[in-house]
Parts: structure tokens; sequence; C-alpha cells
């Protein structure tokens, strides 16, 4: 997979040099070039941001300085643009998962106030253009937000992960387990501190240690994310959670249960 990234800190992006992020660009799993989106501007001072219309504070990024930096870097190609912004729509595994399976993205980081809006309509008309935002508050640049996308694509680029079945078995990985958190893990050794391992997973008895990282997932979900237990999709449920979720005191939507 190729990532282009323009920001005005590329150096912001030292972590991707490590890690599985590292080994995967190592390996050309992934090929990541990174630009300085001044050096598509002109000005003595290469100046990338100026007064917004309307007034008001801040700055925002100027288009001419984007369009030429976008122009170059997805000259001959058509690479999906993703934009990060705290107005954009939510950056979830499912949105990962959808941008793991394309051949090129190119992630524009924006500062201050953010891009003139004119970069995006501009490119809508010649490549897929998503803003995405990874969460319900504000940083100070997109170079946060594309690093933890970058992360988040790249682990699920086959491969990259030692092995596969962890993505599987992640929190809102799709399957049995959508819309479930992970459980509690465990490592050796089998007491510590006088805290013991759960007994079951020293069991060696496969059925009963899905049966039971299940039910902590579900009760996990419920504890910490009870916007994720309420969209369960009653039939991936069996009787067995749903006395669970009962015992739990915690109900489904009625209209769900009806289904
Ligand atoms: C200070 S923010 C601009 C916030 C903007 N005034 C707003 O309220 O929507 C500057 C830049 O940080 C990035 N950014 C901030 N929060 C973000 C988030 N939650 N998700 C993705 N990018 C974010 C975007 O690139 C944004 O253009």
């Amino acid at each position: 997979m190729r990532l282009d990234i323009i920001s005005i800190f590329p150096e912001y992006f030292a972590p991707l040099d490590v890690s599985l992020i590292g080994k995967a660009r190592e390996r050309g799993t992934l090929d990541v070039r990174l630009h300085q989106l001044r050096e598509w501007a002109h000005d003595v001072h290469k100046t990338v941001d100026d007064t917004p219309y309307g007034g008001g504070p801040g700055m925002v990024m100027k288009p001419e300085v984007w369009g030429e930096a976008i122009d170059t870097v997805a000259e001959g190609g058509s690479p999906r643009l993703i934009v990060p912004t705290p107005s954009g729509r939510p950056f979830d595994q499912e949105l990962a998962q959808e941008l793991a399976q394309e051949p090129w993205l190119l992630f524009a980081c924006g500062r201050y106030e953010g891009i003139d809006s004119r970069v995006m309509a501009e490119y809508s008309s010649r490549m897929r253009v998503d803003e995405v935002s990874i969460g319900d508050y504000v940083l100070a640049g997109g170079e946060v937000a594309v690093l933890v996308m970058v992360e988040a694509v790249g682990r699920l680029l086959p491969g990259v992960l030692g092995n596969a079945q962890s993505a599987v078995d992640d929190s809102f990985a799709p399957g049995s387990m959508q819309n479930l958190v992970e459980g509690p893990v465990y490592t050796k050794p089998p007491v510590w501190r006088g805290h013991e391992v759960p007994a079951v997973l020293l069991s060696g008895h496969h059925g009963k240690v899905a049966r039971w990282r299940r039910d902590e997932a579900i009760r996990r979900t419920v504890r910490n994310r009870p916007e994720l237990a309420a969209a369960l999709d009653p039939e991936t449920l069996d009787k067995h959670d749903r006395k669970l979720l009962e015992e739990l005191a915690f109900r489904l939507q009625p209209e769900d249960v009806a289904n």
C-alpha cells in the first residue's frame, strides 16, 4: 500500500520508523512518503495560511498551496484523499478495514482552523475524499490523527501482524464479536501479588475458555460501552448471552427483542 502524507510538520511521523509499521515499511508492505507542505508555498516566508473570510479567530490554510501539493503528489493517479478534521465522519474499525483495501491513501494534515473547504470540493470530483475525525475532541493538528489512522490501517495489511488471528479477535472486529470490546487478558505467572488468573483459562478446555471470553467481553461492553451493548444485534446473541445480559440488568431495545 502506498501512503502519502502532506504536513507542515513531517518530523511528527518519526514513530512510523519503529515497531510493526517500521517493519512493514522495511519489508515494502507499506510505502510511506512524507511531504513538506511549505515546498508548495512560494513567498519568502513560505506562508500556508491566511485570515478567515467572515472574520473570527485563527487562520485558515490556503487553497492554492494545498492544490499544488495534492496535484503534485497525486500526479498520474487517483489516491483516496483522507482529511482529518473533528467535523468529519468518525474513524472506527470498520473504516480502518475499508481503508486497508485501498492501494493508495493520501493524508492532508490540517493545522490552525483547518483547510479552505474548496480544496475538498475540488478533489471530490477527481478522487474519493473523506473527512475523518478520530474522536470528539480537538487536537492542534492532523498529524496525530494520521498516525492513529496509519497504525490502525497498517496493522490490518497482510503479513503485518505476527499472528493474523489477533486482528480477528480484536475489539470491534467484524463477526461474532461485532459490537463487543475484548475482555481482560492474562499471562504467566498464574498468581501475581495474590491475584490469580481465572481458573478456566488454565483448564485447557477450549469451549469453556471461548464461553468465558465472550461473557467477559459482554460484561465489559455493558460496563464501559453501554451504547455499543444497546446496538447488539439480537440475531448474534445465544441463550447464554441473553441470560447474562438479564443478570447484568441490561435491556436490549424493546424493538430489538421483538425481532
Ligand atoms: C485546531 S484543529 C481545527 C478545529 C476546527 N476549528 C473545528 O472546530 O472543527 C486543527 C486541525 O487539527 C486536526 N484535528 C483536530 N482534532 C481532530 C480530530 N478529532 N480528528 C481528526 N483531526 C483533528 C485537523 O486536521 C484540524 O484541521
